[in-house]
């Protein structure tokens, strides 16, 4: 601890980010990537973008990125706010909307970078307990707040909230914003999006890091009401004006318009998911039910700690939570390629 940091700064409990191994010829099942590259498209439009034009800001507002995101979603472009992936959206919308006298509510078990915010902002949180079968409830969260926050599907459970129980939350909660953030929506989720023009209090954020096979682009974005989405551009540029440089305008845009392949991938990833839910119920595990590019599983009579070292020592890196303890013996499995999957599975059969 250092006599020059401020306050906040020694109060902090920053996130941890899943490990990005440097070792070769690895099966990196431990961060929710996509297994499958980015559209061609997407590499034409940044080799295109390699030019003398670098010595210029790119658009500090990314116009043409909002314009395709509104266009995708039959929504107008002051209805999006871009940032440098959705951590960095989702980080102005604790400060911009969730701040307030009350303590915001999100689930126990859940991303983990949302109590992250709350400590850099100095927000006050309450954490709503999922129910025995790790579901969210929207009832629960019928009462007084700052605001409401939730992945859907939930991050690391996997589980979806039916749409209609999202609007009987958004009826029952007026007063406050409701944020979903639809990380994972990409891969068997229904879409608040279309309900935004409906409730001025619903915002819903995105990412290209999953559905889009962009996590090393970082691009993300939030779609809501125009007044909410103002204030996180008065946040933003009170910060910093230019967090989307030339070529992450350029190659996400691509990827927005490039629907066919967007589509492809993540079917393929539903395609292998349901085939490694099937492989792991054969070997005894319990899979929650996931809407997601990733499963959340656990053994009744195998440690998930050992599972995971074990499937390590033959190069295969999966995630798993010491914390909370009601999670610690599940293991999170990022859906690969149908390769990178049977490795998997031969790999735990052989340990099972
Ligand atoms: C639920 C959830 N929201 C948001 C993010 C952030 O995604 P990104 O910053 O890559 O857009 C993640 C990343 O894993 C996530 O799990």
């Amino acid at each position: 601890m250092s006599r020059y940091w401020s306050k906040l700064v020694h109060a902090l409990t920053p996130y941890i980010p899943g490990e990005q191994p440097k070792i070769n010829n690895l099966i990196k099942l431990n961060t929710n990537e996509n297994p499958y590259g980015p559209s061609p498209k997407v590499i034409a439009a940044l080799q295109k973008e390699a030019t003398d034009s670098l010595r210029l800001y790119p658009d500090p507002n990314s116009d043409g990125l909002k314009q395709a995101i509104a266009l995708y979603h039959g929504l107008n472009a002051n209805q999006v706010f871009v940032g440098n992936g959705s951590d960095e959206v989702l980080a102005h919308v604790f400060n911009a909307l969730l701040k307030h006298d009350k303590p915001i509510l999100f689930p126990d078990i859940t991303y983990s970078f949302y109590p992250v915010y709350c400590g850099l902002y100095e927000i006050a949180f309450e954490k709503v307990p999922l129910n025995d079968a790790f579901e969210i409830k929207v009832e629960d969260y019928f009462k007084a707040n700052g605001g409401i926050i939730f992945p859907n599907p939930n991050a690391p459970t996997g589980r979806l909230v039916a749409l209609g129980d999202i609007e009987r939350l958004l009826n029952q909660n007026t007063k406050s914003v409701v944020v979903i953030d639809e990380a994972y929506v990409d891969f068997g989720g229904e879409s608040a999006v279309k309900l935004v023009n409906r409730y001025p209090q619903l915002l819903v954020t995105h990412t290209l890091s999953k559905g889009r096979s962009l996590a090393g682009l970082r691009v993300g974005y939030a779609v809501g009401h125009p007044d909410l989405i103002d204030a996180l551009h008065r946040v933003k540029d009170s910060f910093n004006s230019y967090p989307l440089d030339r070529f992450a305008q350029a190659g996400a845009t691509a990827a927005i318009e490039d629907q066919a392949y967007f589509e492809e991938c993540c079917q393929r990833v539903i395609k292998t998911r349901g085939v490694v839910v099937e492989s792991l119920q054969r070997l005894g595990f319990e899979v929650l039910p996931s809407g997601a590019n990733f499963i959340f599983a656990r053994h009744p009579s195998h440690d998930a700690e050992r599972l995971s070292a074990l499937l390590r020592e033959q190069k295969i890196i999966i995630r798993h939570f010491k914390k909370p303890a009601r999670i610690d013996q599940f293991l999170r499995i990022t859906i690969g390629t149908d390769a990178e999957c049977q490795a998997l599975i031969s790999a735990l059969e052989n340990i099972i």
